[in-house]
């Protein structure tokens, strides 16, 4: 099963085994299945946060769980259903046409429902935990469903505990979602509120999603296009001590406060200060428009991307000494 074009970095990639999941049930099935249920299980959404190995001698499962629904509503909030193998960015379009708050600045962000929570996908100040009520997973080894709070989630920045300690257990089936009737826009980050003015339309959630819309269209690659995962590091998080040192040799570092005694970095300027802003190593290298994402030129492979992934760190622990945390998944 080839799963180049199943991963939005367009990774050379092949799979022993391949299963296209329609129904929860299917997996009780399998862990029945005599040649099936010795093999170790991979989730694939959207493939858009993944770095794919050529070769997976694994039974990957690919998710085709569909459905959106409004749960129940009262005074507070709208509760909103979506299944895991729905796209991402059609259901936040969705919930906006129905007149519902809050996942506006996650707009056109790739992928899949079920993918979301994995790594709390976020972006112009919002993360995907911010609205997510509860999730429903069914286990990889023998299909028994399981209902995990927010809380339980363990949700931090591009985290959750479907990347610690529960990585690999579980395929997302349902995500609901917490839709307040009070939202209030969030315009302040970045180039948003700029956009929203350049639009020239009342402010509401939707104008919001199209200012969103239009940043990312200018900033990001398309994958359709150029292979990438898109940020493909996390932007560090450093204790003050470390950010003053770098401060004090480069005045222009860009850094953002995070939680007591710490700042975050923005790892794109990190990279381009590093000298990889538009420099490839192979067949793959930092995007010219933004140094943060890693682009496949193609005919890329894990190797590839993994010798870039060490060169930029070992750059920027030079240069800045600061460690840089790759953010997609690697299999
Ligand atoms: N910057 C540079 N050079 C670059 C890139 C960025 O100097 O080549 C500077 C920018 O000028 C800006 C700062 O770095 O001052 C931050 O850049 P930007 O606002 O573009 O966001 P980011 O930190 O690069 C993060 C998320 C994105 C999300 C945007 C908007 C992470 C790892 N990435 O990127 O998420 O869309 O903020 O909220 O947190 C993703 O996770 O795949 C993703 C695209």
């Amino acid at each position: 099963f080839d799963l180049k074009n199943a991963n939005t970095l367009g990774l050379a990639a092949i799979a022993s085994h391949f299963l296209l999941l329609s129904k929860p049930g299917q997996l009780i099935e399998l862990s029945q299945s005599p040649e099936l249920k010795a093999l170790s299980r991979l989730v694939l959404g959207g493939g858009s946060n993944l770095v794919l190995p050529e070769q997976i001698n694994a039974l990957v499962i690919g998710v085709a769980l569909k459905g959106r629904r409004l749960l129940r509503e009262d005074d507070e909030a709208w509760y909103v259903a979506a299944a895991g193998g729905e796209n991402w960015h059609e259901f936040v379009a969705w919930t906006l046409a129905q007149g519902w708050a809050g996942l506006e600045n996650l707009s056109l962000i790739p992928g899949t429902v079920g993918a979301a929570p994995v790594q709390n996908i976020g972006a112009y100040g919002v993360e995907v935990k911010d609205c997510l009520y509860e999730l429903t997973a069914y286990s990889l080894a023998d299909g028994h469903t399981q209902v995990f709070s927010a809380a339980k989630c363990q949700f931090a920045y591009r985290d959750s505990c479907f990347k610690q300690a529960e990585a690999g257990k579980w395929l997302i089936g349902e995500v609901v979602f917490k839709l307040s009737k009070s939202a209030n826009i969030k315009t302040n980050y970045g180039d948003i509120e700029q956009e929203l003015a350049a639009l020239a339309q009342p402010s509401s959630a939707s104008a919001v999603a199209q200012a969103v819309i239009n940043v990312r269209q200018r900033k990001l690659p398309d994958p359709a296009v150029i292979g990438n995962a898109g940020s493909f590091f996390k932007n560090p998080i450093v204790p003050s001590g470390l950010r003053e040192q770098v401060l004090a040799v480069h005045p222009e570092l860009i850094s953002y406060p995070a939680g007591p005694d710490h700042y975050k970095l923005a790892a794109g300027w990190l990279i381009e200060r590093s000298g990889w802003k538009g420099r490839q190593l192979g067949p793959v290298g930092m995007y010219q428009q933004q140094a943060l994402v890693l682009v496949n030129h193609g005919g890329a492979t894990q190797s590839d991307v993994a010798k870039l992934t060490a060169a930029v760190q070992a750059d920027v622990k030079e240069k800045f000494g600061v460690e840089l945390e790759a953010e997609p998944v690697w299999w």
